[in-house]
């Protein structure tokens, strides 16, 4: 495998990208080959593409300016990565952890590295499509077959240093499955797919480096790829973050709530109006969304004999799984506090006993709002699995 660094004057808003990645492969005597694989840097993508905004005309909201508080960044940076990014699962000081598209990033993908002073590169609109693009032009203008990666960096968890990783790609399959393979003993590979195009990022890396090198592009020749085939799915695939052994493995809500189960909210604040709270005053709405998209809510009921009394989140669940349903999305509560209100101990209970993947959205009448699964509000909690593998024989 050979690998050729295409040196390129500086990419600007608004440039042609394959343009300048054509014009800098002339001036080093460069062609392209059947085969090749052209790995382009997402920051010259987002770059071309105009996504660079300047910070002092981003107007941070109140969830950016609390996130940005909790986690020591700039405001009007996280009021944009709130807006990239499908959810905000933790971070430490200085970076965010985000879900976007179903893949991780950091601060949703904006980065201000390589971007000028006071400014931040966005994510691109669409790197397949950018990748699919490029892809053309090169074709066109070489006459060859090539595959194209649009390539960013990250970390692998605990480790210091960063690593290759393909965001997208045209015209090659980025993961080969090798499960049926058979290890130097001659067992079966169980579970192995090669991440070949996050590797191919890996090595270009090497020639590309992070910072003022001036080489946002790299041939390699000679890559043992499998071009696709016409139709044949390009996307990079992804797991869910329960199958995923370090998102799985950190279950740590709750998360900011980012939207997507505001009607939900408004059904358990409706209920709430219609809560039973003599006793306590304390006036708890709940409604749960079932899989099928029916939705039940509930109040808290309370009694003279106080342990008699119900919580909202129960009495929605008993309603629900009364009327027939035992699959559910979300559950949505909401209570007149300071902090968005958390299910108790027995609620969180009741509702392991029907999935701990199900999301409860914590939320207060002043539109606080925090999201967490079950089994991240109660981990290690004990559920049928717990009975299934019986009582020891020590007693
Ligand atoms: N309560 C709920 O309905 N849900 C919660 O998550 C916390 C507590 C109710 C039970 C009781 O009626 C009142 O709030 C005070 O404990």
């Amino acid at each position: 495998m050979e690998l050729f660094g295409v040196e390129t004057d500086l990419v600007r808003p608004g440039d042609d990208l394959a343009e300048v990645i054509l014009r800098g492969m002339e001036k080093a005597g460069l062609r392209l080959a059947d085969g090749d694989v052209l790995v382009v840097a997402v920051s010259a993508v987002a770059t071309a593409e105009g996504g660079i905004v300047d910070l002092s005309l981003v107007t941070p909201g109140d969830q950016a300016r609390e996130l940005a508080e909790m986690y020591d960044k700039d405001a009007r940076e996280m009021e944009l990565i709130i807006r990239s990014s499908d959810r905000i699962i933790g971070g430490i000081p200085g970076v965010v952890l985000t879900i976007k598209d179903g893949f991780l990033y950091p601060n949703g993908g904006i980065d201000h590295s390589n971007a000028p002073p006071g400014h931040v590169v966005l994510f691109p609109r669409d790197p397949g499509r950018s990748a699919a693009e490029l892809r053309k032009r090169l074709e066109e203008a070489s006459d060859k077959r090539i595959g194209v990666i649009v390539g960013d960096s990250r970390t692998h968890p605990l480790r210091l240093g960063c690593v290759g990783v393909a965001l997208a790609c045209d015209g090659i399959v980025p993961v080969e499955d090798a499960r049926g393979q058979k290890d130097l003993f001659g067992r079966p590979l169980m579970i192995t797919r090669k991440a070949v195009a996050d590797n191919l990022v890996s090595a270009a890396e090497v020639v590309m480096g992070e910072g003022d090198e001036g080489i946002p592009a790299v041939i390699i020749r000679g890559a043992p790829v499998r071009l696709a085939d016409d139709g044949e799915d390009m996307r990079i695939p992804n797991i869910p973050p329960e199958e995923c052994m370090y998102i799985g493995s950190l279950r740590c809500g709750p998360h900011p709530y980012q939207g997507g189960y505001d009607r939900l909210i408004e059904e358990a604040a409706e209920a709430m109006e219609r809560s039973y709270a003599p006793y306590s005053g304390f006036r708890v709405g709940a409604a749960i969304l079932a899989r099928d998209g029916k939705v039940y809510s509930a109040a808290n009921v309370e009694n003279a004999s106080s342990g008699a009394s119900i919580c909202a989140e129960r009495a929605a669940l008993a309603k629900a799984v009364s009327e027939g349903s035992r699959e559910f999305e979300a559950l949505a509560v909401v209570a007149e506090t300071e902090e968005p209100v958390a299910p108790c101990g027995i609620c969180r209970q009741n509702l392991i006993e029907f999935g701990d993947e199900i999301k409860v959205i914590m939320a207060n009448v002043r539109g606080d709002a925090e999201i967490a699964t079950v089994g991240e509000l109660l981990p290690r909690g004990f559920t049928r699995r717990s009975l299934m593998t019986g009582p020891s024989d020590g007693i």
